[in-house]
């Protein structure tokens, strides 16, 4: 069948479709019901079967004679080590701790929060989790101790994973009084912090309260997986959204499993056995999808890879690591190749590896810009594919259907919709509007399995946020629009969410850090474009009466705050004093027209701004 054809059967037909491809894992009870209604309107899938994704990904290849296939490989040129483990012995790994774990107390549908490097262990404690039923919520290590006390008090875990550092390229981060600057701030006292000791940093353990990773998992009697319902949340995952709390996107057992599993043939045409490799970090959704879930449930090895691609130690680290391990299919953000392509422009590192065994590169997490587009078809001479997802998808929205059927690219296009995703461009009143028009992307419900099931806690927020804003359909929150040929086009987020280095983050989150500052009367973060990042922040501050702050005083504090309260991810480095910011008589602050100032666009004066002749004082500052 071609990609046409299909994609109408998962429309036309969604149960019959979705009934195909759970038959590709392996249930405890297979589902009879495929699809249901909820009460509150959504839906579940698959919501009468039962399985454990632990077992799905680790087990289930035992059982099919590929226990001493390499699931893992752990490649980490900022500590000098390399690790390997079969499918075996990483469930060896995973069945202990998960012994481990519930010796402390954790079973189904408890919480854990994981907040850790790029290292083994992190994979063998989701999966651990897993194993149990339990739900995993994984920080990224990037974010300050603030954000990874909003995450516990949100999440209320029973217990939290930790080490003793990440390391980014040659500055030791010290992780544990992260940890315990928001075990101290967080009014959730979770019982029990497990902390992993790296010879890189000695991390102080709290009596009573803090274990050490490797007595604790010695100690463990492994322990077989935990029948679980497909409905059952596997993990939380932290996403940016408008306000400064974020989202606990809450991904469910059963369509996700089925989701991962169909994506990897679908979209990266990933056979079991291929060596995939996302080069992202555990702590986004990439990063749970592709680097844990996907390939193992899939039966490939994954790469677990703790370096940059530049830097550690240059500009050949990703070929290096391709050559290394015959890595047949490579996913990582644009940015991570812009960041190469500064370094190296004419390839010079590529010639130094071999790495024909790389068939593509896939790319997604924010637009795939032509540039980079062009150079990597340049020099590698491979096909580059761009996709289009969310941490909220958890799957792509939108891919080069190649497991189906390999179609023509066009420059700045995510390709066509992915089976089951029902993609429409609506205009502001919610209505579709026709080819090459643009608006908000949204996805017709229900939406395949694998999406997010609701907002940890908060089944308001689901609603108001992706469903309240065009009925029947899921907001996507993105712009874009779809051509005469069905190819969708993602112009970038149409809210306050950024997008830096591949990394989303919440404009108002920020200012809600700025605003705090004594000084500042008012602010406003936008996000404005950078050659190598994508975006970065910038804020524009208004001082209070009074205020006698200089503005390069002003803003080194700014930027200590941000780096603080929210991380150093979050690349706060320029705040700029005006003395008035544009706003709609009604008093809303012109965003938009910010940014296009700041990234040199041509604008047009809006109607509704108050006084027109702040737009050339902020312009002066904005383009010095
Ligand atoms: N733990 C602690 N700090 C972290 C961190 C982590 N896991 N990840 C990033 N940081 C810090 C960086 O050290 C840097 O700190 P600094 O301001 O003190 O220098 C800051 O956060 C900004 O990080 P980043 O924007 O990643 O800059 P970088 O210079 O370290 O690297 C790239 C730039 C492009 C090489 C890098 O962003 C990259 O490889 N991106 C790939 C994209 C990606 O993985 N996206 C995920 C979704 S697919
Ligand atoms: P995240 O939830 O962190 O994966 O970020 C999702 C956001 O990144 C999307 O809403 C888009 O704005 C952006 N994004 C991801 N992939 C792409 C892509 N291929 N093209 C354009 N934007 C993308």
């Amino acid at each position: 069948m071609r990609y046409r054809e299909v994609f109408q059967q998962s429309i036309e037909q969604p149960e019959a479709f979705w009934r195909d491809k759970a038959s590709w894992i392996d249930w405890f009870q297979s589902p009879e019901t495929i699809l249901s209604q909820r009460e509150d309107g959504h839906y579940d899938w698959f919501p009468d079967g039962k399985l454990n994704t632990a077992d799905l990904a680790l087990d289930a290849h035992i059982r099919a004679g590929r226990g001493d296939q390499l699931a893992l490989i752990h490649d980490s040129p900022v500590t000098g080590t390399k690790q390997q483990f079969t499918y075996r012995e990483l469930t060896e790994r995973v069945a202990r701790f998960a012994g481990a774990l519930r010796d402390q107390g954790v079973g189904p549908g408890d919480r854990v929060i994981i907040y850790m490097p790029m290292v083994p262990e992190t994979v063998i404690g989701m999966l651990a989790c897993a194993r149990l039923g339990a739900i995993h919520s994984v920080v990224f290590g990037g974010f300050a101790s603030r954000e990874l006390a909003v995450r516990i008090d949100d999440a209320r875990p029973t217990l939290v994973l930790t080490a003793s550092c990440g390391i980014e390229v040659d500055r030791v981060i010290e992780y544990k009084p992260l940890v315990d600057a928001a075990l101290e701030e967080a009014t959730h006292k979770p019982d029990t912090c497990v902390v992993l000791a790296r010879p890189q940093a000695r991390a102080d353990l709290k009596d009573g309260r803090d274990l050490d990773w490797q007595t604790l998992e010695q100690a463990g009697n492994p322990v077989d997986p935990v029948p679980v319902r497909a409905t059952d949340p596997l993990y939380i995952l932290y996403t940016s959204g408008t306000t400064g709390k974020p989202k606990g996107v809450v991904r469910d057992n059963g369509g996700h499993a089925v989701a991962m599993r169909y994506s990897m043939s679908l979209v990266y045409n990933a056979e079991p056995g291929d060596v995939f490799w996302a080069a992202s970090d555990v702590g986004w959704v990439v990063g749970h999808s592709y680097i844990v879930y996907a390939p193992l449930i899939t039966g490939c090895t994954t790469v677990l890879y703790e370096g940059k691609p530049v830097k550690t130690p240059d500009a050949g680290a990703f070929w290096r690591v391709c050559a290394d391990y015959g890595v047949n299919i490579l996913f990582t953000a644009p940015t991570a190749f812009r960041a190469v392509r500064k370094e190296d422009p004419e390839a010079d590192e590529l010639a130094k590896y071999d790495i024909r065994s790389l068939k593509r590169i896939l790319l997604a997490g924010e637009r795939l810009d032509p540039p980079t587009y062009d150079w990597l078809t340049e020099k590698t001479e491979l096909p580059i594919l761009d996709h289009w997802w969310q941490t909220e998808t958890g799957w792509a929205i939108c891919c080069n259907p190649i497991g189906i059927e390999t179609l023509p690219t066009k420059p700045g296009s995510a390709t066509v919709p992915s089976p089951g995703f029902d993609v429409d461009i609506l205009d502001v009143s919610g209505e579709p509007v026709g080819p090459g028009e643009q608006g908000q992307v949204a996805v017709r419900l229900p939406l395949p399995p694998g999406c997010l099931t609701t907002v940890w806690g908060d089944p308001g927020r689901f609603r108001r946020t992706y469903l309240d804003p065009a009925p029947g359909y899921y907001h996507s929150g993105d712009g874009g629009f779809i051509d005469e040929n069905g190819y969708v086009f993602i112009m970038g987020r149409t809210d306050d969410v950024i997008n830096v280095a591949g990394h989303r983050l919440s404009t108002g989150e920020m200012e809600e850090v700025v605003a705090g500052h004594p000084a500042v009367a008012e602010c406003c973060v936008i996000g404005v474009r950078d050659e190598m990042r994508g975006q970065v922040p910038v804020g524009l501050v208004l001082l209070k009466d009074g205020a006698t702050i200089g503005a390069d005083e002003l803003e080194d504090e700014l930027v200590e705050m941000v780096r603080e309260q929210i991380g150093a991810v979050a690349c706060f480095r320029r705040a700029e004093v005006v003395d008035r910011l544009p706003k709609t008589r009604s008093g809303k602050i012109l965003r938009r027209v910010l940014r296009d100032i700041a990234d040199g666009e041509d604008y047009a004066t809006p109607s509704t701004i108050d006084d027109p002749a702040i737009l050339g004082e902020i312009e002066n500052r904005l383009r010095p």
